[in-house]
């Protein structure tokens, strides 16, 4: 697979997500707290969707004191939620909002990280519903309300195992690799008949709690902060990626 890397030196525009209504998961913690409170500094009014209302709030408080414009909070447990759930969510949206400019699916489970022959069944099904088919019921109901705006994207996050498989990284490393191929089949999809194009982002080694969980033998400060690798986010879900889809892009 290639990987690509953004534009050297890319600069985004103090106004790029201007007037951009942008759907961020798991946007509570780690990197998508970051990009959040990344893409409204950036103009754009974030739907902030996650599993724990307190973290969320914190991120919509955050946004509101530094004079973002005013966040909408989705509280959905993606290891649980239902289809009907998916199109609650989708008319909700519609209801607020006139168009939708775009997703960044980030929200991810690790799971567990043992042999194939030992693997618990019940935890692959977690990962995946959260890693994949969360991915795509969004997308699914979504859609309709992407179509509306001149200029969507949807990013998708990858991950390094993801695109070389790795013993041990069970559901983890095939969800991504799900990932990749959801992105391909519907970048290929969208290709030439909308607006909409779709992309995926390995932000690589970054210093969250997912990673400190992964490799607890690391020193956490040796990895970038999520705020590091925000350049990649903002090219890839604003307008500066116009041209830009089907591709597999590293953060870094
Ligand atoms: N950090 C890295 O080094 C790295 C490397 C490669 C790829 N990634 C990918 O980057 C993305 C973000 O990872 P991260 O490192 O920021 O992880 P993180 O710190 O663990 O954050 C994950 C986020 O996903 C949310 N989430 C998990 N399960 C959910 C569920 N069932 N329903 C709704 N939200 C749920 C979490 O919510 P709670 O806060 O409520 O738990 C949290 O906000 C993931 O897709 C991950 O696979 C990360």
């Amino acid at each position: 697979m290639e990987v690509l890397s953004i534009p050297s030196n890319y600069t985004p525009r103090e106004d790029l997500l201007a007037g951009k209504t942008l759907l961020v998961t798991g946007a509570g913690d780690g990197i998508g707290r970051t990009a959040a409170q990344t893409f409204a500094r950036y103009g754009a009014t974030v739907v902030l969707l996650g599993r724990t209302v307190s973290k969320l709030e914190a991120v919509y408080d955050e946004i509101e004191t530094t004079g973002g414009p005013k966040p909408a909070i989705i509280e959905m447990d993606l290891a649980t939620a239902d289809e009907q759930s998916y199109q609650n969510l989708a008319s909700g949206l519609e209801k607020e909002f006139s168009c939708l400019d775009g997703i960044l699916h980030n929200a991810g489970l690790l799971g567990d990280r043992r042999p194939i022959e030992s693997a618990d069944y019940s935890s692959w099904q977690t990962v995946m519903q959260v890693n994949v088919n969360a991915q795509f019921l969004l997308t699914r109901y979504l859609l309709p309300l992407l179509k509306e705006s001149s200029n969507a994207s949807i990013v998708l996050t990858s991950s390094t195992v993801g695109r070389v498989g790795r013993a041990y990284w069970g559901a983890y490393a095939v969800s991504k690799f799900a990932t990749e191929g959801f992105m391909q089949v519907l970048a290929g999809e969208l290709e030439n008949t909308t607006n909409i194009r779709v992309n995926s982002l390995n932000p690589r080694a970054t210093n969250t709690g997912m990673r400190r969980t992964a490799y607890p033998a690391e020193t956490p400060t040796d990895n970038p902060a999520p705020a590091d690798i925000m350049p990649a986010y903002l090219y890839l879900i604003g307008n500066d990626s116009s041209e830009v889809t089907g591709k597999a892009f590293d953060a870094r």
